[in-house]
C-alpha cells in the first residue's frame, strides 16, 4: 500500500441475515457473519479490529492469494527452458505471492448490490513474475448463503498463476476448531517434506490420518504419530480433489455441532489446502480482543497444488497469452 492510497470496505448482505465485509486492501474478507441453529448470528472469520492490524501482521486472514497461493521451492521455477527467481518470504521459500502478494496490495473495487468486483493489474516483474497479469476477483452473496468467489485472469507473456482466498473460518468462534467435524472428497494429498513442500508424490489416503471421506473431527487424529502431521504441526496438506478440475462440485463439509453451523465448500479446482492453523500462537489478538492460539482457525483453501511449476504430473498452472484464467469457489453456509 502506498501513503495517501485510501482503503475501502464493502458490505454483501441477504435476506437471511448473513453479512460479508470486505475492504479493497488484499481483498480481504474481514467479516462473515451467519446464523447458528438458533438464529444467533456471529462472525466465523478470524481477523482483525482495525486496518492496523492487517497491515502489521500477516497471517493472510481473509486475504486474496497470488500471483502463487502456497509454496514455490526456492522460489524458482523454469518455463520454457528459463529459469524464474521469485521473492523469497518462507525461509528459501516462496510463500502466497511473495512480500508483496495479493494479500498487500490495493484493489480497484467496484460494487453493485449483491457483488464487488475487485481488479488488480500485476505488472511484469513483480515479485519476480513474468507477464503483465490482469486479474478481476468477484465476490457476490446469494439469498441461499453462498459466497461466490470467481477469479479472472489474462497475461501478455506465459506465465504461472494459483489464486485462492484465505480465510480462517472457527464456526464455533469462541474455541479452537479441533471439535468441528471435517469432510473432504479426495483419494489423495500431496506429501511434504519437513518445510512443507511436496515430494512430487500423490499419496492415497486410506488407511492415513488424512482420510476425512467420513465426517471426522480435526482432534481425532491430529496428534497421531504420523510423519506428515508432525511436518506440519498438524494439517497444513493439499488434498488432491475427486472429480478432477474445472467441473464445480462440492469439496468439502465443515460441521459444528453445538452451533449447529454448517459450510460447504465447492470448487472447480483441482486441490484443496486444508489447513488446521498450526502456526497460530495466540500472539496475534484479533477481533474483539481474543489471542489466536494454536487450531483457533481452519483454512479450505481451493487451489492448484503447491509447488507445481516444479513437478510435472502436477495438473499445470501456467496460463499463456490468449488463455483466460477462470475458477469458482463457493463458500456456502447453512444450520443442521
Ligand atoms: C500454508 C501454511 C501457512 C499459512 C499462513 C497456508 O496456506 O499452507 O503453511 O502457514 O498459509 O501463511
Amino acid at each position: 500500500m502506498l501513503p495517501g492510497q485510501e482503503v475501502q470496505i464493502f458490505t454483501l448482505s441477504n435476506n437471511q441475515g448473513v453479512e460479508v465485509r470486505i475492504i479493497n486492501y488484499g481483498g480481504i474478507i474481514v467479516s462473515i457473519n451467519v446464523p447458528d441453529r438458533n438464529g444467533k448470528i456471529a462472525d466465523v472469520v478470524l481477523g482483525h479490529d482495525s486496518l492496523a492490524g492487517y497491515l502489521t501482521r500477516s497471517c493472510y486472514f481473509g486475504a486474496l492469494c497470488g500471483r502463487y497461493a502456497n509454496r514455490i521451492a526456492g522460489g524458482r521455477f523454469r518455463l520454457h527452458g528459463v529459469e524464474h527467481q521469485l521473492a523469497t518470504n518462507n525461509g528459501s521459500h516462496h510463500l502466497h505471492g511473495g512480500l508483496r502478494g495479493f494479500d498487500k496490495v490495493i484493489w480497484i473495487a467496484d460494487a453493485r448490490d449483491d457483488a464487488l468486483k475487485l481488479a488488480y493489474l500485476s505488472r511484469d516483474g513483480e515479485e519476480g513474475y513474468p507477464g503483465n497479469l490482469s486479474v478481476t476477483i468477484n465476490y457476490s452473496l446469494t439469498d441461499d448463503n453462498d459466497l461466490r468467489i470467481e477469479y479472472f485472469a489474462t497475461t501478455d507473456k506465459d506465465t504461472i498463476i494459483n489464486l485462492t482466498n484465505h480465510s480462517y473460518f472457527n464456526l464455533a468462534t469462541t474455541r479452537t476448531v479441533l471439535d468441528h467435524q471435517v469432510t473432504i472428497h479426495a483419494d489423495a494429498f500431496t506429501p511434504i517434506d519437513d518445510t512443507l513442500i511436496p515430494t512430487g508424490e500423490l499419496r492415497s489416503i486410506a488407511g492415513t490420518p488424512m482420510d476425512f471421506n467420513s465426517a471426522t473431527t480435526i482432534g481425532a487424529r491430529i496428534n497421531t504419530d504420523d510423519l506428515q502431521l508432525r511436518n506440519a504441526g498438524g494439517y497444513d496438506h493439499n488434498f488432491v480433489l475427486r472429480a478432477g478440475e474445472n467441473i464445480l462440485r462440492e469439496v468439502a463439509e465443515v460441521y459444528e455441532p453445538d452451533t449447529g453451523r454448517v459450510l460447504t465448500v465447492l470448487t472447480t479446482q483441482p486441490g484443496m489446502q486444508f489447513y488446521s492453523g498450526n502456526f497460530l500462537n495466540g500472539s496475534i489478538v484479533g477481533k474483539n480482543g481474543r489471542p489466536y492460539i494454536k487450531h483457533f482457525g481452519l483454512c479450505l483453501e481451493t487451489q492448484h497444488f503447491p509447488d507445481s511449476p516444479n513437478h510435472p504430473n502436477f495438473p499445470s498452472t501456467v496460463l499463456r497469452p490468449g488463455e483466460r484464467y477462470h475458477h469458482v469457489t463457493v463458500f456456502k453456509f447453512s444450520v443442521r
